[in-house]
């Protein structure tokens, strides 16, 4: 199963240089098992061909409403009721004003006016230059679109086709996909606000050196995106680790455990679940040299005295508002032998409601894990699968525990 099986896509391409990034998008859509209906503005086709997004999508592509091919001559009906989902990427400054106006002479703002509005989500891209996007005809016209229904996707910012640079890119395909496989996922935590630390923490020993763990933070990133697709306002509180911040998510970097303390403890007051699946060290070195530790030649090794780190998670569970049942708050349980029993006695430990266990060596840096549910009621399985479908299993089981 991937994130879009038997989903069917409406892909349309208005003018822009961007159309060179819908190739790519309308592959990742396909990879997702959607299946991808292209519709293209006259603009759309100066600056990529139909018969690449043919190729790519495996269907001939639409750009006319008189388009002979469907029996009843209404493609606009046709194709706006089949869809599971209308993607316009890219969206033009131009097209957005059309679809202000709800004009309705060339097929794409014709079936997106034709839309189903309540069943078919219509998710807009917009791609122009800097210019064009501060304009405050086109700020205007985005957020009457909103307020039509559509879903402004937003905008990336960077170099610009034109040399200039600044906001209004079109988001990569990568982030859109995101997006369009978030739109699907079932709200259980809307209005929520969650809170995650993930990654291990790097202890320094000296300005070059340091003690760390080989958590690749995959787990708490999957979670804090399944939350986010879940309708929750995430915030992401993450050691040094080398992964995209998950769509939507608010992240705050950090190296220490004293660090990942102050930075969660500024979420907490906000937050209503707490989930922490960071590695933090347990033990940090007592002293940080000032400067590297040099070898003398003399054939000593440096001696270095250990100082317990905060307990995070524990730190949060005795907070008032995980007192008072307004936190929501769950620990993660790394261990190599004896889980169950191990899992049972660091939820007492910690005083948590929930502890999801795991195989600490049969994880780290992993796609795919196997968690242990272990709360008042008893032990439930998530068998094997993908960090992130585990973490929308553990998201639901949470929102069903907090009664979202
Ligand atoms: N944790 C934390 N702060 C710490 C240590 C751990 O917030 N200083 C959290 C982890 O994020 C995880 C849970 O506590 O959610 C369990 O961490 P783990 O390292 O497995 O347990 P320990 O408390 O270190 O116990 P042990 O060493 O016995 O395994």
């Amino acid at each position: 199963m991937t994130d879009l099986t038997g989903k069917h896509i409406v892909l349309g391409l208005t003018g822009g240089i961007a159309c060179y990034k819908s190739a790519e998008l309308c592959r990742g859509l396909v990879k997702e098992g959607a299946t991808v209906q292209v519709v293209m503005t006259e603009a759309a086709e100066q600056f990529i061909t139909a018969v690449t997004m043919q190729a790519l999508s495996g269907r001939p592509v639409y750009t006319s409403q008189w388009d002979a091919r469907e029996p009843n001559g209404m493609p606009h009906i046709n194709l706006s009721r089949e869809a599971d989902a209308i993607l316009i990427a890219p969206c033009s400054a131009d097209f957005l004003a059309r679809l202000v106006q709800g004009r309705a002479d060339e097929l794409l703002s014709l079936l997106c006016l034709a839309r189903p509005a309540e069943r078919v989500p219509l998710l807009i891209a917009p791609a122009m230059n800097r210019e064009m996007w501060a304009h405050p005809a086109t700020q205007r016209n985005m957020a009457q679109c909103a307020a039509d229904g559509a879903r402004i996707l937003g905008v990336g910012t960077g170099s610009q086709a034109c040399g200039e640079t600044g906001d209004g890119r079109m988001l990569e395909p990568e982030q859109l996909l995101e997006d369009v496989i978030a739109s699907f996922q079932p709200k259980a935590l809307a209005g929520r606000r969650v809170l995650v630390t993930a990654g291990p923490t790097f202890e320094a020993l000296d300005p070059v050196r340091g003690i760390t763990n080989l958590s690749s933070g995959k787990m708490g990133f999957s979670i804090a995106r399944a939350a986010h697709e879940a309708g929750a306002q995430v915030m992401l509180v993450a050691g040094p680790v080398s992964l995209a911040t998950p769509r939507g998510v608010r992240r705050v970097d950090v190296k220490s455990a004293r660090q990942m303390l102050e930075a969660t403890l500024g979420g907490v007051p906000a937050a209503d679940v707490f989930i922490a699946t960071a590695a933090v060290a347990d033990w940090r070195p007592a002293e940080e040299a000032r400067h590297k530790i040099k070898k003398d030649g003399s054939g000593e090794v440096p001696h270095v005295r250990f100082t317990e780190n905060p307990d995070i998670l524990a730190t949060v569970a005795r907070h008032e508002r995980a007192k008072s049942g307004a936190l929501y708050c769950v620990g993660f349980a790394a261990e190599s032998h004896d889980l169950v029993s191990n899992a049972q006695a660091k939820r007492a430990r910690k005083g948590v409601p929930l502890i999801v266990g795991n195989i600490g060596p049969a994880t780290f840096g992993q796609d795919d894990n196997q968690l242990l549910l272990v709360d008042e009621r008893g032990v439930q399985e998530l068998p094997r699968a993908s960090k992130l479908v585990l973490a929308r299993q553990l998201v639901a089981e949470i929102a069903r525990r907090i009664g979202a």
